[in-house]
Formats: structure tokens, sequence, C-alpha cells
């Protein structure tokens, strides 16, 4: 109870409308409160009229003079307060970053909000939110020129769009309600972590088919390649998800255990492409469009992986990269145009390759597309869920108390 207390004392500003009444409540009760009350006519038209009363005309305009300067009123909308790292509980903070921080008990809609408000997370949600309407609009054009309906040669594909739009939808969402409560926070990276461990799916299964060498074609390798993914899946989102918890007291082994979770999918993901490159290197092998753009992606993804642990540039100044080109940011960048480059590879080895590999390998199955990734997709969610459920509970018993019973007005208690 005591901590309880000083978090409020840290809070006198109480926002966090949704934190009582769960996120519906929320939603209603802050439109109610941020729109002003609009003042409608009493009277309909036609009776000012019959009435003839010049009065009441001049008292109707007023009122809608009045109405109209309610615009402004809309507009002084109170932005959320920010605060500054030692002002939040200790699971929000963020090393380096010293100001910036939405209110720890934000409601959904406030998070919304939040999103075009400058604060630490902004460019972190817009960074990903945008690349998701780019891979979209890539996803539509293929939709348009391929034939994903009766084609099972473009089904790999298929996954590997849904995926590389459903991981940065998903990551800024996460972004965008962190800050509801920390068990809000947890739960929002499960599902960042999820998402991301089913790009790495998606990944392989495209990999799986057009990107290895013609030599693995119809290998043990191949074969088992996308069940192998699974279980990748499947200990990527454990790990990571577990990782948040060790984060507090272990903030080292959290994040090494974190940076392992993802980065042993890709290397698993990734060997095709190494054997083909290291082929080339050999000499045995033409120099493609696609394996240039394999190479670039390769770049980003070492770079991405390099910002994820080095926190760099904000070590070196604190609190100067709090709202603009902080490492997560970066990551961010990086992970997506990274994955715009695999996205095109792929798209390459895809078209190029179809005579090649169909000559040796078998059509890529429903089951071994379509079908792994609803599997796997139920499978994580499961995990996340597992996950989730102590969260979702606690709060009934503990911390959660005092924030529900606090409001302004009401005894401190
Ligand atoms: C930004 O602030 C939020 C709290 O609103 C915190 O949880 C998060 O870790 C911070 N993010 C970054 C990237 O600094
Ligand atoms: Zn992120």
């Amino acid at each position: 109870i005591s901590r309880n207390r000083i978090d409020m004392e840290k809070f006198p500003v109480w926002r966090g409308i949704g934190a009582g009444s769960g996120i519906g409540g929320g939603w209603s009760q802050g439109w109610g409160r941020r729109l002003a009350r609009i003042p409608v006519f009493d009277y309909p038209v036609w009776l000012v009229r019959c009435r003839g009363g010049r009065a009441r005309l001049i008292e109707v305009c007023q009122r809608g003079r009045g109405a109209i300067r309610l615009p402004t009123d809309m507009l002084s909308i109170k932005l959320p307060q920010l605060f500054d790292i030692h002002q939040v509980p200790k699971v929000f903070r963020e090393d380096s970053i010293i100001s910036g921080y939405r209110h720890p008990r934000s409601s959904a809609l406030d998070c919304v909000l939040s999103s075009f408000q400058m604060t630490n997370e902004t460019v972190n949600i817009w960074t990903h939110f945008l690349p998701t309407w780019y891979f979209l609009w890539r996803f539509s054009v293929l939709c348009s020129t391929l034939n994903f309906m009766t084609d099972s040669y473009t089904w790999p594909l298929l996954v590997y769009m849904l995926l590389i739009c459903i991981y940065p939808f998903t990551s800024s969402c996460a972004h965008t309600f962190s800050s509801m409560s920390p068990e809000s926070r947890h739960i929002c990276y499960f599902f960042d972590y999820g998402a991301l461990s089913l790009y790495s799916l998606g990944c392989a299964v495209s990999y799986g088919y057009y990107v290895i060498p013609d030599s693995w074609v119809n290998s043990w390798l191949q074969q088992h390649f996308v069940t192998i993914a699974i279980g990748n899946t499947l200990f990527c989102t454990s790990l990571s998800c577990y990782s948040r918890f060790l984060e507090l007291q272990f903030p080292q082994r959290s994040k090494v255990l974190r940076t392992g979770a993802f980065v042993f999918p890709f290397i698993f993901d990734t060997t095709p492409l190494f054997y083909r490159l290291l082929l080339c290197c050999g000499g045995s092998c033409s120099p493609s469009d696609a394996l240039s753009s394999h190479c670039y992606h390769l770049l980003f993804a070492f770079l991405t992986c390099f910002l994820f642990t080095a926190h760099l540039p904000e070590r070196l100044a604190p609190g100067r990269f709090d709202y603009f080109g902080h490492s997560h940011q970066l990551f961010h960048v990086s992970a997506v145009l990274g994955t715009n480059f695999q996205m095109e590879a792929v798209i390459t080895d895809m078209m190029s390759r179809r005579a090649a590999l169909l000559a040796h390998g078998a059509m890529p199955s429903f089951l071994g597309t379509i079908g792994v990734l609803v599997i796997s997709l139920f499978l994580n969610l499961g995990i996340i869920g597992i996950f989730s459920a102590p969260l979702l509970w606690k709060p009934f018993h503990s911390s959660n108390q005092v924030f529900v019973c606090w409001r302004p007005g009401s005894k401190a208690i």
C-alpha cells in the first residue's frame, strides 16, 4: 500500500479515465467529457416562425453564435500532461529517456490522442503505422497481379505479405496503448513479440520455398523447414514474453534472453540464404537482383540488432533523444527498411525461379503455408494468453485497488 501511495502522490493529476471502468467505459466517458455539451436549439424553427417572436429569434441567434464559438472550446482540449522518468513507476522507465512519458494510467482515448501529441512514443507509433499502409499497398498490388486464390505457388508469398503487414501494425498498437497500466504495457508487448515471431515464420515459409538453394530442393531440411520454424515461433514468443518478467530484477539477463529469442529464429530462417551467398562467394552462381536485395536486407538486419542492443545514440546523451532519434525509433526504421529489401528479394526470387524450383520440388501445399499460419497464430495467441492471465488476475487483488478507488474529489486513501 505504501508504494502505491507514493505512486499516487506522484500523479496528482487524474486523467486516467479508463482505469476504473475498463476500456469500454473509458471511451464513452472520455468523449462525453471532452466534447462540451453543444447547446442545441430548444425550439423547432417552425415554432419560432409561427409565434413570430422577434425576441425569440434574436435569442436563438445568440445561442447559435455561442454554438459557433464552441469549436475554440473543443480545440483547446487539454493535451495530456507528460512526465519525467523519476515520476513514473519503474516498469515504465526506459534507459536514457528522461522525459516525454505519458501518464501510466492513461485511458484508451488518451492513448489514441497521444499519438498526435509529441511524446517519447509518438515517432515509434508512426514509424510502424505508416509502413503498415505501405506494405498493405504493396500487397494489394500483388493481389491484382498474382493469382493468390488458385495458384498455390504464390501461397508462401501470401503468408509472408500478410505477416509483414501485421507486425508493424501490432507494434504501433503496442506503442500506442502501452501506457494504460503496467499490465497493459506487458500485454501490449506480448502481442508485439508474438507478431514479430510470426513474422519470422513468414520468412521461413517464403525462404523455404523461394530462396532455398537449388541443391537443397527436396532435401530433408526443406521438407522440415516450416515445421521447425513453427517450433521456433513458440520458443521465441515464450522466451521473449518471459524475459519481461526478469526486466526489473535482472535487466541485463532479460535483454540477452529477448535478443536471443529473436536472433535465433532469424539465423535459422536465413541459413538457406547464407548458403546461397556462400556458393556465390565460391563463384558458382550468377549474381542476381534478388541476391543484392538479400544483402541489403542482411545489412539492415544487423543494424536493427545493433540498435536494439546498443541503445545508441541516447546512451551517449541521456535526455537529448527523448522525442526524436532514440534507438527504438531507429530500430523501427531499420527493421522496416530491411523488411522492404527482403520483400523485394523474395518477390524477385519467386518470380524468377519458378521453373527451376518446380522442376524438382513440390508445389507448396495449403496446409504447409496458410494452414501453418493459422495453426501458429492460434498457438502463439495461446502462449500470449498464458503469460497475460496472471497479469489480468493480479490487479483485482493488489496494486490496482488504490488507483481504482482514488478519484479527484474522493477522499484520498
Ligand atoms: C516512453 O514513455 C512510456 C510511458 O509513457 C514508457 O513506457 C516507454 O518505455 C517510453 N518509451 C521510450 C522508447 O522511451
Ligand atoms: Zn517497437
